[in-house]
């Protein structure tokens, strides 16, 4: 077989929702189910990547050739995720919590029978994407963040590139029928410095052949 386009390098792919506990029965959590991330895990894997693939909770079976870390909470991933690193790429696809409960409650909160409305106290989260792609020790030569847009896709999508420092984003048109969160499929578009490349509706498996193929294009500009 030829050389994969990711031979020799170690890729660092995160997927799948984060939870925040409020209590030992609730949790704070999103509808990711970790497969747009697992098929691009999957496919670095084919393309002789060494690949580290942090997940949340999800259902879904490891890819063969992909070490994996589970992992719960916003916090507990950034920790993965850093003690993953150095890595020559970052890829995270993980719809990360932005708010986790500022206490997690020992036992469970209970009804006050006094009011008809409950105030949850939340505090920001780490932006791990950001702090990955700030890293100047970690060997990175990629950082790849993904983006769920439903409006002024091009627009929201450039200004995260900007924002956080990233050598790629990939948005998700989200809203429409067939793609975004849970589905199998998805369509997409990437935005780089300089460029972009759309990816029509297709499977999140192929879709993800088509990104690590951008992302070693990337590698080499
Ligand atoms: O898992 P699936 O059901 O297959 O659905 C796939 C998906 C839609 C979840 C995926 O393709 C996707 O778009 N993931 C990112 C969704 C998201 O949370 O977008 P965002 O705009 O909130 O975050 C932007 C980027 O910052 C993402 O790369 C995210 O991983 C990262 N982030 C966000 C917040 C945070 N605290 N830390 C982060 O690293």
């Amino acid at each position: 077989a030829p050389p994969g386009l990711l031979q020799g390098l170690k890729v660092v792919v995160s997927a799948g929702p984060t939870y925040e506990d409020l209590d030992p029965v609730r949790y704070l959590g999103n509808r990711s189910s970790g497969k747009m991330g697992f098929a691009v895990a999957a496919s670095a894997a084919r393309q002789g990547a060494q690949v580290v693939l942090v997940a949340g909770p999800v259902q879904l079976d490891t890819p063969p050739g992909v070490q994996r870390v589970d992992v719960r909470s916003a916090a507990q991933m950034r920790a993965a995720v850093f003690a993953a690193l150095p890595a020559d790429i970052y890829i995270g696809a993980a719809a990360v919590a932005d708010y986790a409960p500022r206490a997690f409650a020992p036992n469970k909160i209970k009804k006050t029978g006094t009011g008809e409305t409950l105030a949850l106290d939340l505090v920001r989260t780490p932006d791990i994407l950001a702090e990955v792609a700030r890293r100047e020790d970690a060997g990175l030569k990629l950082v790849v963040g993904f983006a769920a847009e439903t409006d002024h896709v091009a627009d929201y999508a450039r200004q995260k590139l900007e924002s956080k420092r990233l050598d790629l984003i990939v948005a998700n048109r989200v809203g429409v029928p067939g793609a975004g969160f849970e589905s199998d499929d998805n369509a997409m578009t990437a935005f780089w410095p300089g460029g972009e490349r759309d990816f029509p509706p297709a499977p999140k498996v192929r879709l993800a052949d088509g990104l690590v193929e951008l992302v070693a294009e990337r590698l080499k500009a």
